[in-house]
């Protein structure tokens, strides 16, 4: 069915919530010199998986610079070692712990979670982080769709499995921060398992955040979605490629994420400099509306539906001004 202009004065009954505190933040606003927070806070440790490159290693340099001990994890040992250098030289001998290791190894995981329990005895923040983005197609590359749910998927969930029980024993409150992706919303079409791996994040943040707060609270769950960061997954690796203007640092993404966690909020959704915040909630609200609206799947890029989308993004951006 073709949609005439006429229908689309009422595209759907939703019109987002656009939060002022994230549509109008910059990164310098971020407020990290507030050192009461209980759970980033200096003396406290940290760990992060996927922390040799990209958002983990700017992760593991901003709470390092707030004092916290930091244990960092990949699978490259090698640029793992140099960051942990890099650690050593803000925070010392005794405060950085450097642990290779393969997310998707249940064994691997477990050996971490003792490694770092043993040195320091707890958990504050701990950054589920890992991932891996590589080409797939809907019925082709199995192999690929493999991959990427062993690490993006059962990476967070082996990770999980092992910490959080001690994280809720201990006696300081504690949060958990897995990285999702956009793609994981809205879907967009070109990678179908990286999507469905995101998803999967999604659902299963959402669903130990629920799990958690039938306890005491005293572990927190937060979804972590970056922007568009200038890392190695969007680099192909190649860390000496300039960062395109749209795109956020690493750091930049890590320190409005941290910025956000310090609020207490679970979805985190990052912006970056080409996608304004309130452009991502008008697509996570259309990509929700297709279900609700009875539209064809990914309606967004539907030649039969993009007039509509257009005037829809048109209507609620014009009402914003
Ligand atoms: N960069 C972006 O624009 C963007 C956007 C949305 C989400 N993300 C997510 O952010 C997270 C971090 O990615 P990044 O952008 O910093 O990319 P990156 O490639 O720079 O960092 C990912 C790190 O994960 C490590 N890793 C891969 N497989 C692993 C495994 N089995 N066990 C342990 N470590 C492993 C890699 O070695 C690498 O150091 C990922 O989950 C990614 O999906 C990134």
């Amino acid at each position: 069915m073709v949609m005439s202009n006429s229908a689309s004065r009422n595209v759907s009954p939703h019109r987002p919530h656009f939060n002022s505190l994230v549509s109008s933040y910059r990164p310098e606003d971020a407020s990290l010199d507030n050192d009461m927070h209980p759970v980033i806070h200096a003396g406290r440790v940290a760990l992060i998986t996927g922390a040799a490159s990209g958002i983990g290693h700017a992760a593991a340099l901003e709470l390092a610079k707030l004092g916290l001990k930091v244990a960092i994890a990949d699978v490259d040992e090698t640029k793992l070692n140099a960051v942990g250098k890099e650690l050593l030289a803000i925070l010392g001998e005794g405060n950085v712990l450097v642990v290779p290791t393969d997310v998707s190894n249940i064994d691997q995981v477990v050996a971490l979670k003792d490694t770092v329990y043993d040195a320091w005895g707890e958990v504050a923040v701990l950054m589920n982080n890992a991932g891996i983005m590589i080409p797939s197609a809907s019925w082709k590359e199995l192999d690929a769709w493999k991959k990427i749910f062993d690490v993006n998927v059962m990476g967070l969930v082996n990770v999980q499995q092992t910490f959080v029980a001690p994280m809720r024993h201990q006696e300081n409150p504690a949060m958990i921060i897995n990285t999702g992706s956009k793609q994981g919303i809205t879907n967009p079409p070109g990678n179908p398992a990286y999507n469905a791996s995101k998803a999967a994040v999604k659902s299963l943040t959402e669903g130990l955040a629920w799990e958690l707060r039938q306890g005491t609270g005293d572990v927190t769950a937060h979804l972590f979605v970056p922007g568009w960061t200038h890392t190695g997954i969007t680099t192909s690796g190649n860390s000496l490629a300039p960062k395109p203007p749209g795109a956020w640092s690493a750091q930049e993404t890590v320190l409005f994420m941290l910025d956000r966690v310090r609020f207490g909020e679970f979805y985190i959704l990052c912006p970056d400099n080409e996608t304004r915040p309130e452009i991502d909630h008008l697509r996570i609200m259309w990509n929700a509306a297709d279900v609700t609206e009875g539209r064809p799947a990914l309606s967004r890029w539907h030649p039969n539906y993009k007039s509509l989308y257009e005037e829809y993004v048109r209507e609620n951006m014009a009402s914003l001004d």
